[in-house]
């Protein structure tokens, strides 16, 4: 469990890739904190999505928060783009580059959050090196590259690990989740200190709309 204000970020992957403005209009209408905004290279994972133009298109169309994770290797090369397209916050991978610390200050140089993300498998005692130089730490719930997985249980102590060591030393960071995250899932990472959650084919194949699927994700 967590204090921290509880923030909702839908997916746009999910969404109508013809339609970017208007589902960023939508996603505001709902009451939700932000957008996520997948970036993927076809290399760190085996998929492609959206690149700064269309980040530029729907920093148009809304006032939301840009919440950008990017699934790219060489994360530092495409920062100062997508920081020029809009973003509010950058994540990338851990696992994508081995200049974390300089890819992190860089984003911070910037005047923009900086979140720093983690694959299921990777072990949690990566994290707290990290940590201060961080303001959202992304704990992936699914193996990037896809939506429409299913929720890896595992990463629930991973959870409970790293809001405990931000509590220790006083760390004000967000811990997001993304991945497989409906009303249940959402729930259980709250429970474990999870804030800021992500979710795609919740929010938008929801039969109650959207609006009604970040409130239940809110709890
Ligand atoms: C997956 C992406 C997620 C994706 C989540 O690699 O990072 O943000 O949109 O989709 P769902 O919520 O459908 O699992
Ligand atoms: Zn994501």
């Amino acid at each position: 469990m967590t204090n921290k204000k509880i923030k909702i970020a839908p997916s746009i992957l999910a969404g109508d890739f013809g339609k970017l403005a208007d589902e960023a209009k939508r996603i505001e209408d709902s009451g939700a904190d932000a957008i996520h905004f997948d970036v993927m290279d076809g290399h760190f994972v085996p998929n492609l999505t959206l690149g700064p133009r269309a980040l530029a298109a729907i920093n148009r169309a809304t006032d939301l928060f840009l919440d950008v994770h990017l699934m790219i290797y060489n994360p530092f090369d495409y920062v100062e783009r997508f920081v020029e397209s809009g973003a509010d916050n950058i994540t990338f991978h851990f696992e994508a580059t081995e200049d974390v610390e300089e890819t992190l200050s860089f984003i911070k140089k910037c005047g923009i959050n900086a979140g720093l993300a983690f694959c299921p498998e990777t072990s949690e005692t990566m994290i707290p090196k990290y940590l201060p130089l961080c303001d959202l730490v992304l704990l992936m719930t699914v193996h990037p590259g896809f939506g429409g997985q299913g929720f890896i249980d595992d990463v629930l102590s991973k959870i409970a690990f790293t809001r405990e060591f931000c509590a220790k030393r006083d760390l004000d960071i967000d811990i997001q989740v993304d991945g497989g995250i409906n009303q249940e899932t959402a729930k259980l990472c709250r429970e474990s200190g999870a804030n800021s959650i992500v979710a795609g084919t919740y929010c938008f194949q929801a039969e109650d709309g959207l609006k009604a699927a970040v409130e239940a994700l809110r709890g």
